[in-house]
């Protein structure tokens, strides 16, 4: 299974973000966490930002929406030129049309759920999404403790992607460090988000490489 590594840069300088992508070459993507302060209690960036981000970016945008009513702003995001689109199972009222849309929009199709929610009910719309986003922490904040309560959900959505025979990425995000990844990867995941163990390092794009050989091994 090939290994992707995506940091997020909620854990990098908001002052000087073109010069912090720069310091993760060695990435897969990057990985941007929109919240709005409803959805999650946290606020980061939006619409503009990630506009920007598009342009200056040489990396693929892997945008992670923390966010209410997603159908409403997510085909924003995949027509400001992201190349995926995670929105939340608990924030859509739609999701089959929404993954529809952003795919349209020419973006890669993601869902997330959080620790609490249960991939099972959401097993029938596999096919119409290119990414599924197993949350290893609480959405919201950096730097918390991965969760190994996961671990079994991360096992169950591999072997549904697996049974459908399509090559529908699992990505896990929040906690994973030298420390976590392996566990993640053993239990099914192939793309890994990491923001403190990546912008926390003295050079991230070592620490990206780091992750992914370890992932891998
Ligand atoms: C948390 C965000 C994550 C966060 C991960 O809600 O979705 O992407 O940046 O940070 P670490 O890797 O520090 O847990
Ligand atoms: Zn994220």
């Amino acid at each position: 299974m090939t290994c992707r590594i995506h940091p997020s840069i909620l854990s990098a300088d908001f002052a000087n973000l073109e010069t912090e992508l720069t310091r993760i070459h060695t990435a897969d993507a990057v990985h941007v966490d929109v919240m709005d302060g409803h959805f999650v209690p946290n606020l980061t960036l939006g619409l503009p930002i990630v506009q920007r981000l598009a342009q200056v970016a040489d990396l693929p945008l892997d945008v992670h929406l923390m966010i209410e009513d997603a159908d409403r702003w997510a085909p924003g995001y995949a027509e400001a030129g992201a190349a995926s689109v995670t929105f939340h199972a608990e924030a859509s009222a739609a999701p089959v049309r929404l993954a529809r849309e952003l795919r349209a929009a020419g973006a890669r199709a993601s869902m997330a759920l959080r620790p609490a929610t249960p991939v099972e009910p959401y097993l029938d719309m596999l096919p119409e999404l290119d990414m599924v986003l197993i949350m290893t922490v609480e959405p919201g904040f950096g730097g918390q403790s991965f969760l190994d309560v996961t671990l079994p959900k991360i096992r169950r959505a591999r072997r549904a992607v697996d049974g459908t025979g399509l090559p529908i990425a699992i990505q896990v995000d929040g906690g994973i460090s030298r420390d976590t990844i392996r566990r993640a990867a053993d239990a099914g995941a192939d793309v890994f988000v990491a923001g403190s163990a990546v912008y926390g390092a003295e050079d991230p794009a070592v620490a990206v490489d780091m992750l992914r050989n370890l992932a891998g091994a």
